[in-house]
């Protein structure tokens, strides 16, 4: 037991992240059942699909299983209101001010986790009375912080200033991954671009394939002005970069992005067209693998890499 697999009952202190167009119930459902904690990524549902997803999810799982909630959602009260209705023990939120949802859901008996990408914002989230944080670093897939800061000097930093359980994500898909940010002080990690590659995912084929052949220097973070995401660089990424050179205004920014671009190119599948969110980490993906088979690999190797003690000896 450790602190994160205490706070969440589960076996192994391994966490899916919550993502959009990737995360719905078969696959938190299925790591979930593997020992990890899924969770159902909100962000890309509207509220009665997240209803639906939840009740699937409970139908899939006896294990606990979580919501991601980015804050900037627009029907953020109906969200908030579904996840209680529902049952739901554990809420992620992300992308936006700790203060404004934590104590209602904590009032309700939710267990709350809050996402940062800076040891400020952890400590606004313990002041704001989450029970964890993920620390999540430049590496990362998806939104990010504007700091660029790496996982490997985040994590560190957090631990200086805060004395809640620390969850490590950006760049994490190995069991040594996993062991190297526990020795720098998390106690357990978010995993998201690993999974986004996985069976359960409902991202589409195509994304997941172009997921394999990714190397490195193949994503960038980008769109700053309006909510830095790292993106792969496809057509669409070009766009925006040829804008830039026009000393662009953040709505033109704005109107580049419209309004579907990340489901056409996670859930749709135009990887030209559309936004690909994914993590430096996609260069060390090489196979689509069932969630199970994800964990099983990340906790041999985790166990594996703590045998090899001797290693450091000098
Ligand atoms: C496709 C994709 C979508 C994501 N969507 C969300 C989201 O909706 N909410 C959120 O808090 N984080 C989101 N993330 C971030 C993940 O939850 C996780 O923290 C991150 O992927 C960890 O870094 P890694 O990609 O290096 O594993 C997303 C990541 C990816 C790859």
């Amino acid at each position: 037991m450790n602190k994160i697999t205490q706070l969440f009952n589960i076996k192994y202190p391994i966490i899916q992240g919550g993502m959009i167009w990737s995360s719905g119930y078969k696959l938190a459902s299925a790591v979930s059942n593997a020992g990890g904690l899924g969770l159902i990524g909100a962000g890309s549902m509207y509220p009665e699909v997240l209803r639906e997803h939840i009740q699937k999810c409970k139908r899939a799982t006896d294990k606990p299983f979580g919501v991601n909630i980015p804050m900037l959602y627009p029907n953020i009260e109906e969200i908030m209101n579904i996840v209680v209705d529902e049952g739901v023990k554990i809420v992620f939120t992300s992308a936006g001010n700790p203060k404004t949802w934590t104590s209602f859901l904590k009032s309700k008996g939710i267990t709350v986790v809050h996402v940062v990408s800076s040891s400020i914002f952890a400590l606004k989230a313990q002041k704001a009375g989450v029970d964890a944080i993920v620390a999540e670093g430049f590496e990362a897939g998806g939104h990010n912080g504007r700091e660029e800061t790496t996982t490997l000097t985040l994590i560190p930093m957090v631990k200086e200033k805060i004395q809640i359980p620390i969850i490590a994500a950006g760049g994490i898909a190995t069991g040594r991954g996993m062991l190297a940010v526990m020795i720098l002080g998390a106690d357990g990690v978010q995993v998201g671009s690993r999974f986004a590659a996985s069976l359960e995912s409902s991202s589409h084929h195509n994304f997941k394939q172009k997921i394999l052949d990714l190397k490195e220097g193949d994503t960038q973070l980008t769109l700053k002005e309006l909510a830095p995401v790292r993106l792969v660089k496809n057509k669409f990424y070009e766009d925006v970069q040829d804008l830039y050179r026009k000393c662009p205004s953040k709505e033109d920014l704005a109107q580049l992005l419209g309004r579907a671009r990340a489901k056409k190119g996670m859930f749709e599948g135009d990887l030209e067209e559309g936004e690909l969110e994914i993590g430096q980490i996609a260069g060390l993906i090489h196979e689509i693998l069932p969630a199970e088979k994800i964990i099983h690999q990340m906790i041999t190797d985790f166990e594996a890499a703590c045998q090899e003690k001797t290693k450091f000896e000098f």
